[in-house]
């Protein structure tokens, strides 16, 4: 695990400024900003498992600046459907995609996806749902960027417990000093829903906290199925609730609308909230204190380590050359989680400039 050096991430970006300039004033003038329309350029053939989710429009950004003047970005919309997926992996492989950058709709279907690019030694990096460690061991030109999802359940967790420590005298409104939550998780069976339901309730208790959970379901990490959620939580709950915890930003937003419904966030009708992402919506929620805090997932770098371990694969070379990132032992890179509060606000605006 490593983290990129501010100054290299610069140096980066001006080289592919450079690169860029040079190669628009030798191409026909098209400025696809993925490069698409270079073919001078080694194709990098990519799916994003539905463009219409809020944390994974930021990777897209960022995989696409990253892409400018070094690669023929292939970029797809799988539209949450697997099939489809399957299908464009075809007619990537087909149109001529010297390597894969592939963030699944089920984590499942890795397996399928690497049985394809095996057959014709074509390397393929997954990014951000993270496939069973079997499948990457089982072909040697299959890589992982994302996080290590525990993390993040980790570190929210410690958040939560610090901000009720410091709060408990007014957010315990029951008296009985537990801690009553719902919780709003992401996509059942994606490796980071799992784990930070899992981890950030044992690290709340892990602190000494007693927690009492009233209710969990899934928001598929979408706002308005959150806001869908809470608004029946609230009707059946109402004031026993105490906190919201949210495996996401987007779901953390969806609950505040519908608490704000309810009359929250107005007077001294308050509920703390918190989720993992650190989307620039969340931030302003934070500093105009609707939300408690959340969780760095840094989008601009994932995209940006997805595409260089993919440009070097499909230039044949080592997938860490000329970057400082570093595999673990499941052949993964896996950038850092960071706790964003008021306090180091800054941190969460720089990682989405
Ligand atoms: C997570 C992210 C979620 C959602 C999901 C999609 O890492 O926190 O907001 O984008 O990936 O796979
Ligand atoms: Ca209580």
């Amino acid at each position: 695990m490593l983290k990129k050096k501010k100054g290299l991430m610069l140096s980066l970006t001006v080289a592919s400024s450079i690169l860029l300039a040079a190669g628009c004033s030798s191409s026909t003038g098209g400025s696809e900003s993925s490069g698409e329309k270079n073919n001078d350029l080694p194709a990098v053939g990519a799916t994003i498992y539905k463009f219409d989710d809020n944390f994974m429009s930021y990777v897209r950004r960022a995989m696409e600046t990253a892409a400018d003047g070094k690669v023929n970005l292939m970029l797809n919309d799988s539209q949450n459907d697997q099939a489809k997926q399957i299908e464009q992996v075809d007619t990537l492989i087909a149109k001529g995609a010297k390597s894969l950058a592939i963030n699944l709709v089920d984590p499942k279907a890795a397996q399928t996806i690497v049985d394809k690019a095996k057959a014709k030694d074509i390397p393929v990096i997954f990014f951000n749902k993270e496939p069973d460690k079997s499948v990457l061991e089982g072909y040697d030109k299959a890589y992982y960027v994302g996080t290590t999802s525990s993390e993040s359940g980790v570190i929210q967790g410690e958040l939560i417990a610090k901000a009720w420590e410091a709060n408990k005298d007014k957010w315990d409104r029951n008296g009985d000093g537990k801690l009553q939550y719902v919780l709003l998780k992401g996509e059942p069976g994606h490796p980071d829903a799992e784990a930070r339901t899992k981890y950030v309730v044992d690290t709340v208790k892990e602190k000494g906290i007693e927690v009492e959970e009233l209710a969990l379901d899934t928001g598929m990490w979408d706002a308005t199925k959150a806001t869908e959620k809470m608004d029946a939580w609230i009707a059946k709950y109402n004031d026993k609730i105490e906190f919201v915890i949210a495996n996401n930003d987007g779901m953390a937003l969806g609950a505040i609308a519908s608490l704000e419904k309810a009359g929250y966030f107005s007077g001294d009708k308050f509920m703390p909230v918190v989720g993992v992402d650190a989307i620039p919506e969340a931030l302003d929620m934070i500093e105009n204190g609707k939300m408690v805090g959340t969780v760095l997932n840094d989008a601009k770098n994932q995209g940006a380590a997805t595409v260089q371990l993919a440009a070097n694969a499909a230039n044949g070379k080592d997938v860490l050359d000329g970057t400082e990132w570093e595999l673990d032992d499941s052949k993964a890179v896996r950038v850092p989680y960071i706790e964003i509060t008021k306090d180091n606000i800054q941190v969460g605006k720089d990682a989405y400039k």
